[in-house]
């Protein structure tokens, strides 16, 4: 009997047995008092690895992440790069350990450069076999702005690696990501139609673009974290791969837009972000987003009764 509990367990996930203020509350249990915690989410300011490693397994359901890339940010200490390869196998096995066993992995991962080999390796190339995880995809994201070039072409694109643990079984909420933009909505075939009326698949070149900072061309959602992800690029990861009340983590957490795009779809979150300035300007953010969603519930209810 307790060997079938405890496989019962293992299959379903902790994570899918507890809910919503449950998993909080485990998750509390396990790391002590978070350093703010908000309705529906928390933030840790730590290491994040040290973090993770606190949790039991099998608790997440979706992490979305960005790490340091190793480049002499403001936010990072170099690394050698066998070092920095070695810091990532850490974490992302942290990260596959718990989560849930029908769950997902999203990485978004930069350039670096190797002296003598490389002027910029895609950091996909070298980290993409060092995780336990099954790798789905590779999705490029195309932005429009960036550097200038005159030996080689400007650079424009960053990748994301789709990760999960069951590649027979994971979550891809296609419908509610379709691309509304299709060129022939209205042509048939054997007098049907041969478009999904909701939308067309987004495919694997995602174009959005990047938060840029400088006096005119400053994105609206522009904090003063210099890594910032773009929340249109982070919704429809949350929404495909994610579903209502699932709990979603990032482990690097910056300025907070991993945890303001999934509460807004109606997620807990979870964020852990070595810098207590960068915590205090997530917390900022994601309030001040929470407010604002709240009146625009307001107005809407207002005009629709
Ligand atoms: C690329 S940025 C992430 C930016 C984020 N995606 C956003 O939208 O703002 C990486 C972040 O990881 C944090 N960081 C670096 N090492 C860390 C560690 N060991 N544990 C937790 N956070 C760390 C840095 O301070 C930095 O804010």
């Amino acid at each position: 009997m307790l060997i079938v509990i405890t496989e019962l367990w293992v299959k379903v996930g902790i994570a899918n047995l507890m809910k919503s203020d449950e998993q909080l509350e485990h998750i509390k249990k396990s790391l002590g008092r978070p350093t703010h915690e908000g309705q529906n989410y928390l933030i840790y300011s730590g290491d994040c690895i040290a973090l993770m490693s606190r949790m039991t397994d099998s608790m997440v359901d979706l992490t979305v992440t960005s790490p340091p890339y190793n480049i002499g940010k403001e936010y990072e200490k170099l690394l050698s790069l066998d070092e920095y390869l070695d810091w990532c196998e850490q974490w992302i096995r942290e990260i596959h350990r718990i989560t849930v066993p029908n769950g997902t992995f999203w990485l978004n991962l930069g350039y670096v450069s190797i002296p003598q080999r490389a002027k910029a390796i895609p950091l996909p190339y070298l980290l993409w076999d060092r995780s336990p995880f099954f790798m789905l995809q590779e999705v490029v994201w195309h932005y429009g702005a960036g550097v200038a070039a005159k030996r080689f072409y400007s650079p424009r694109n960053e990748k994301f690696i789709w990760y999960v643990k069951n590649s027979d079984d994971y979550v891809f909420n296609l419908d509610d990501v379709r691309d509304p933009n299709v060129k022939y909505p209205n042509q048939k075939k054997n007098g049907k139609l041969k478009c999904n009326t909701i939308g067309k698949n987004p495919m694997d070149v995602w174009q959005f673009p990047k938060v840029t900072s400088g006096q005119n061309r400053s994105s609206k959602e522009r904090t003063s974290h210099p890594a910032q992800f773009p929340v249109a690029v982070i919704d429809r990861i949350i929404k495909a791969s994610s579903n209502a009340g699932d709990l979603v983590l990032d482990p690097f957490l910056g300025s907070g837009t991993t945890i303001e795009v999934a509460l807004a779809n109606g997620r807990l979150a979870v964020g852990f972000e070595l810098k207590e300035e960068y915590v205090e300007m997530a917390v900022r953010r994601i309030e001040s987003a929470i407010k604002r969603q709240a009146q625009e519930r307001a107005q809407r209810t207002l005009f629709t009764g």
